[in-house]
């Protein structure tokens, strides 16, 4: 699948900042239409929809989810489905982080970043499942896969994205799930340290595209993305 954009609908969770801010007005370049969610920053989430207007998207919404709520959640996919008809591509890119050893997390501090991060994907996706046409694009964490300290409990919950989504590229075909691995990215998550949002959210829209070549439950790591498919359009605008 190598193609267009234009007209796309992209559900993209917690969009009013950070990374899905950026993934959202990158895919307003290509013409999509684009569902934006905020849990508490609504005034950031309309500026957001007003700058993807003016960067070309075709249509946008502007939507409260709580990834904890599961009324808000049917409700944010109805809504959307409602208005747009279907969903194209789903980004699962909400998430909360705190950074504690395990011995200092509390019970509600697991929880929240369990409820978001790993059962708030899954829910949602589920969710959109019925309605989804191309693909779901999970913003996951190397964290996942080697140890830091401080980062278990946000740790276990991406590994478990990264372990639904192997086996949700077996259900889903001919539609595609990714993993994508953000290093540190200077959002309010980090204190505004590390690479610009902006790297996350071109990786996200080339893999939307089908430039990468990459199967089905597979991972793109930010920095050092996999091969482009031959005669991609990047490849193309490159050689000009
Ligand atoms: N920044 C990094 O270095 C980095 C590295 C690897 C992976 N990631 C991942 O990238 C994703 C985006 O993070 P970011 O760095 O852009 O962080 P961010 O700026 O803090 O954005 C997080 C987003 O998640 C939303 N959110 C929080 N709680 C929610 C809830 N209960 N329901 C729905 N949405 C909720 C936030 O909305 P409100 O602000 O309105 O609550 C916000 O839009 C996260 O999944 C994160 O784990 C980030």
């Amino acid at each position: 699948m190598n193609g267009t954009l234009r007209d796309n609908v992209i559900l993209i969770t917690g969009s009013s900042i950070g990374i899905g801010r950026a993934t959202a007005l990158r895919f307003s370049e290509e013409g999509s239409r684009i569902v934006i969610t905020y849990h508490r920053d609504e005034e950031e989430a309309w500026e957001a929809a007003e700058e993807c207007q003016r960067r070309g998207a075709r249509g946008t919404m502007v939507l409260r989810l709580d990834l904890r709520d599961d009324v808000n959640i049917r409700k944010a996919v109805a809504d959307t489905v409602g208005e747009m008809g279907h969903i194209d591509v789903l980004v699962n890119n909400a998430g909360v982080i705190e950074r504690k050893p395990v011995e200092e997390q509390t019970f509600e501090d697991i929880e929240q970043q369990l409820r978001i991060n790993l059962e708030g994907t899954i829910k949602m996706t589920r969710t959109c499942l019925p309605h989804l046409r191309k693909m779901v694009i999970n913003v996951v964490s190397l964290t996942a896969h080697r140890g830091y300290p401080d980062l278990g409990v946000y740790a276990a919950s991406k590994g478990g994205m990264i372990s639904f989504s192997r086996t949700l590229a077996e259900e889903i075909g001919p539609r595609k799930v990714y993993n994508v691995f953000p290093g540190a990215t200077a959002t309010r998550m980090t204190g505004f340290h590390g690479d610009p949002p902006e790297k996350v959210a071109e990786s996200i829209v080339l893999l939307a595209r089908g430039e990468y070549l990459v199967p089905n439950g597979g991972d793109v790591k930010i920095g050092s993305p996999p091969a482009m498919r031959s005669g991609s359009m990047v490849q193309a605008e490159m050689a000009r």
